[in-house]
């Protein structure tokens, strides 16, 4: 059985001291859950901060982005050590916004993902079509491509290790989510894809989560389908009782 995974993605916003109530408030909140597994993932200037916040909760911390290499000349980055080093469990990788923003693409994804596993980081990677791809009826072929070129390489062992994000890009911060049958679809596909290329059992032990405009209001209905196992939330994960909804939706 998959243990549901909701993270909270809480991209460029909050302030130290907006971060560490959040983060503290989720903490909390979360002390009484059971059965599901919870990360905040702060903007990387406040791992620490908020890592000590959560300390000893039972919230995993998460970053939002790294470097692949291991130390060196590289202004600006940070190394899997380095978030290791502030506690960091998991690690967004390939998020929409830096792929399509900042320009990352799979190759340098794939270097991201390797270099994560290897300092003990669980990647959450993320995949997902713009909508004038879905509008062209090209969402499959576009998983197909960013699955193969940002988790190329990867042992049997390391997929298990791995988390994959389906976050259509039409559906991130627009309020337009897909319905939850849109969803299963692409996560069902993505459950195939991996056994294709490993077996049936890492694929039905690979989690995926849905990420674009979760609410409360919408998260148990998408979190029920049978290849949804969990979401990666923006901006309702910024308050604390929407994200305890979205938690709320998963138990
Ligand atoms: P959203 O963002 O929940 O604000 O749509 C999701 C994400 O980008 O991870």
């Amino acid at each position: 059985m998959r243990r549901p995974f909701i993270a909270g993605n809480w991209k460029m916003n909050t302030n130290r001291s907006s971060a560490v109530a959040l983060a503290e408030g989720v903490a909390k909140q979360a002390a009484a859950l059971d059965g599901v597994d919870l990360a905040i993932c702060p903007p990387s200037c406040y791992l620490d901060a908020v890592g000590r916040a959560i300390a000893g909760s039972k919230v995993a911390l998460g970053a939002q982005n790294m470097y692949h290499e291991k130390d060196g000349a590289f202004t600006g980055e940070l190394s899997a050590a380095m978030l290791r080093d502030l506690g960091c469990k998991y690690v967004i990788l390939g998020h929409s916004e830096r792929r399509h923003i900042l320009g990352e693409t799979d190759a340098a994804i794939n270097k991201k993902v390797h270099a994560a596993l290897a300092a003990g980081l669980l990647p959450i990677v993320c995949v997902g079509e713009l909508l004038s791809e879905r509008e062209a009826g090209h969402t499959l072929t576009v998983i197909q491509t960013q699955f193969d070129g940002s988790l190329a390489g990867l042992s049997a062992e390391q997929m298990g290790k791995v988390v994959i994000a389906y976050e259509p890009v039409w559906a991130i911060g627009t309020g337009k989510v897909a319905t939850p049958q849109q969803a299963e679809d692409v996560h069902l596909a993505l459950r195939k894809i991996i056994a294709k290329r490993y077996n049936s059992s890492i694929a039905d032990s690979v989690r995926l989560q849905y990420g674009g405009s979760v609410k409360p209001g919408n998260a148990a209905e998408l979190l029920k389908q049978p290849d949804i196992d969990g979401a990666l939330v923006g901006g309702a994960s910024l308050k604390v009782d929407q994200f305890l909804g979205i938690v709320a939706g998963a138990l």
